[in-house]
C-alpha cells in the first residue's frame, strides 16, 4: 500500500511516497532554513508564502522520484497540526484538492504522532509497549505507546520546549539559526566545564528549560562565559543530563520493551549517543534527516491510521495547537 504524504506545518516543504507505512520510495525536502536564518527565526507569513511557491514542484518531484503515477497510491496523508496556521493551510489546502481530484482517501495526521512513526522507517520495527521521547521546536514529550495509534502522555515541558531551548542558547551565544545544529557543533571544539543548573522537578516527569537559558543568559551577560564552544558544550550536557536521566526512569517504571526517541532535537548525536549508553533498555532513533521536519513520517503515521480506518473528510480543518493525547 502507498500513501503520499505532505508536510508543511513549519518551515520545510515536504512530499514523500511510503510503501507499508516502512518503505521510502522517496522523501523530498524544500528547507526554507537559509530564508528564515535572515530574521534569526521563523516569520509566519514568510514560510507560508514560500510553501505556496514550493509545494507542487517538490510533490512532483517526490512522485517522480518514487516512480509512481496517480492510480498507483493508496492514499494521501498531511500534517492538520499542530503548527503554523498558515503554513499548515498550504499542505491540506493541496491535498483536499488532490484527494478530490484523484478520488483516494485523505488522511489526516499529527505532525508529533508523525515524529513518533519516523522510527518505523529505518529497518527495525519497534515494539510494544514503549516510551517515546519526543522533542522538537515546539515539545518535549515523553508518551507511552501500548500499542498503534495509543498515546498516554506521561510528561511534557512545563516552559521551552527542548528545541526552543537550543535555539534561544544558540542565540545567546551568537551561533545563528537554527540552534540545535550550531549548539552541537560548536560543543564539539568545547568541554562542559561551565556549571548550569538541571530542573529536575522531581515526582513529576515534566521538563523544564528556561532556568537553564537565563542562567546561560547571565553568563553571557557578565562576560563569564570562558568560551562560546565551553557554553555550548555545557548547555547541551545540561539538556541530555536532564532528558536522557528522566527517559531511562520513566522506561524503567513502565517496564517497557524499548525507548523511541523522536523529533528534530534527535538529531544531537550526543544526546543519541547518551541515550543509547544509559539504558538497558534497547533504544531506536530514526536516522537524522527522519528526525527533523520530513513527510516520509507524515506517510508512514498515515499508514497505520489509514489501517486503523481513520480517514478523515474532505471537510477537515488544520488544528495549529493539535494535541497527541
Ligand atoms: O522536529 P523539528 O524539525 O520541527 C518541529 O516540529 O519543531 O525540530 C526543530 C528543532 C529546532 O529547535 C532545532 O534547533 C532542533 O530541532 N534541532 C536540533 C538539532 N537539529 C535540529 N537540536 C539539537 N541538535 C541538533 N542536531
Ligand atoms: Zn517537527
Amino acid at each position: 500500500m502507498k500513501i503520499l504524504g505532505i508536510e508543511t506545518s513549519c518551515d520545510e516543504t515536504a512530499a514523500a511516497v511510503v510503501e507499508d507505512g516502512t518503505k521510502i520510495l522517496s522523501n523530498e525536502i524544500a528547507s526554507q532554513i537559509e530564508i528564515h536564518a535572515r530574521y534569526g527565526g521563523i516569520v509566519p507569513e514568510v514560510a507560508s508564502r514560500q510553501h505556496i511557491l514550493a509545494i507542487i514542484p517538490i510533490l512532483e518531484q517526490a512522485m517522480a522520484k518514487a516512480k509512481v503515477s496517480w492510480h498507483d497510491l493508496d492514499g494521501i496523508a498531511v500534517t492538520m497540526g499542530p503548527g503554523l496556521a498558515g503554513s499548515l493551510l498550504v499542505g491540506v489546502s493541496v491535498a483536499k484538492a488532490l484527494a478530490l481530484a484523484q478520488q483516494l482517501p485523505l488522511i489526516g495526521v499529527n505532525h508529533l504522532e508523525a515524529h513518533i512513526y519516523a522510527n518505523w522507517l529505518s529497518g527495525d520495527q519497534p515494539l510494544f509497549p514503549l516510551i517515546c521521547l519526543i522533542v522538537s521546536g515546539g515539545h518535549s514529550d515523553l508518551v507511552l505507546m501500548r500499542n498503534h495509534l495509543d498515546y498516554v502522555l506521561l510528561g511534557r515541558t512545563r516552559d521551552d520546549a527542548a528545541g526552543e531551548a537550543f535555539d534561544k542558547a544558540a542565540r545567546i551565544l551568537g551561533l545563528g539559526y537554527p540552534g540545535g545544529p550550531a549548539i552541537e557543533k560548536a560543543a564539539r571544539e568545547g568541554i562542559a566545564s561551565i556549571k548550569l543548573p538541571r530542573a529536575w522537578l522531581k515526582g513529576t516527569n515534566d521538563f523544564s528549560f528556561s532556568g537553564l537559558k537565563t542562567a546561560l543568559l547571565r553568563l553571557a551577560e557578565g562576560d563569564k562565559v570562558s568560551t562560546v564552544a565551553d557554553a555550548a558544550a555545557s548547555f547541551q550536557e545540561a539538556v541530555i543530563d536532564v532528558l536522557v536521566t528522566k527517559t531511562v526512569a520513566i522506561a524503567k517504571e513502565h517496564r517497557v520493551k524499548q525507548i523511541l526517541l523522536a523529533g528534530g532535537v534527535a538529531a544531537n548525536k550526543p544526546l543519541r549517543r547518551r541515550l543509547r549508553e544509559s539504558s538497558d533498555i534497547p533504544v531506536l532513533v530514526p536516522e537524522p534527516i527522519l528526525c527533523t521536519d520530513n513527510a516520509a513520517m507524515v506517510a508512514a503515521g498515515g499508514y497505520f491510521r489509514f489501517q486503523a480506518g481513520k480517514t478523515s473528510g474532505l471537510d477537515l480543518d488544520v488544528v495549529p495547537g493539535l494535541k497527541l493525547a
